[in-house]
């Protein structure tokens, strides 16, 4: 699989409905929202209310929801109400790991675990057999338009060659500050999911999508 998944945190919220829909119409399948508590991360943002907002106007679309919170297995309920395709939380924030993964997967929602940049990939070796997927943060979690952290490519190939090695199952996704630049890459060394948040959203959105998908699709 090789899919953009547009970060709605970009987006023009008084246009938001408006701009999902230039994206669908374009072939977008996946819509990435970004759950932000002002604890985990110094910022604040959307929560459940939007998920469920989305799903009933697009139900097609496969919600990637990000979550940049402390304490996630209090809101797994809340989030699971509008039935998204996947679920990420953050390793650092999260004690009992093993047990969030399986109540996200008794949902019947995939569940990710995403990882800081300076966060190594080891510290995942026992969950990888039961994870849908891992999120590669390529900038520090907060805010949208940062820069990418070259190094987080080197994380990328790691589960890239643990997947291929192990026969695991798991698709790779990266967020933060992916662009027309870097995507390629990016793509190389083994991403499956990229998360684009300023890319896609500043300027114009159907020329910024059509860009990356074509440098991703070959
Ligand atoms: C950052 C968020 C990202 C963000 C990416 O904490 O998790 O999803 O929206 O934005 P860009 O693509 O602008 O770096
Ligand atoms: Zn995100």
């Amino acid at each position: 699989m090789k899919e953009i998944a547009p970060s709605i945190l970009s987006a023009d919220f008084c246009k938001l409905g408006e701009q999902i829909e230039i994206l669908k119409n374009l072939g977008m399948e996946f819509v990435h929202i970004d759950v932000m508590d002002g604890h985990f991360v110094p910022n604040l943002t959307i929560g459940p209310l939007v998920c469920n907002s989305i799903k009933k106007h697009f139900p097609d679309l496969k919600l990637d929801v990000h979550l940049m919170i402390e304490h996630p297995m209090r809101y797994i309920d809340a989030f699971a109400e509008s039935n998204p395709y996947i679920i990420y939380f953050h390793l650092e924030a999260e004690k009992h790991v093993d047990r969030l993964i399986n109540y996200i997967k008794s949902k019947g929602i995939k569940a990710g675990i995403s990882i800081n940049p300076a966060t190594p990939v080891s510290l995942l070796e026992h969950v990888l057999p039961i994870l849908d997927s891992v999120l590669v943060m390529s900038v520090n979690p907060g805010f949208g338009g940062q820069r990418f952290i070259p190094y987080t490519l080197n994380k990328i190939k790691l589960l890239d060659n643990i997947r291929k090695a192990q026969g695991y199952n798991y698709f790779i996704a990266v967020d933060g500050g992916v662009n027309t630049e870097n995507i390629k890459d990016i793509s190389k060394n083994g991403c499956n999911l990229f998360v684009a948040g300023s890319s896609v959203f500043k300027g114009n959105i159907a020329e910024n999508f059509n860009n990356l998908n074509k440098m991703i699709k070959g």
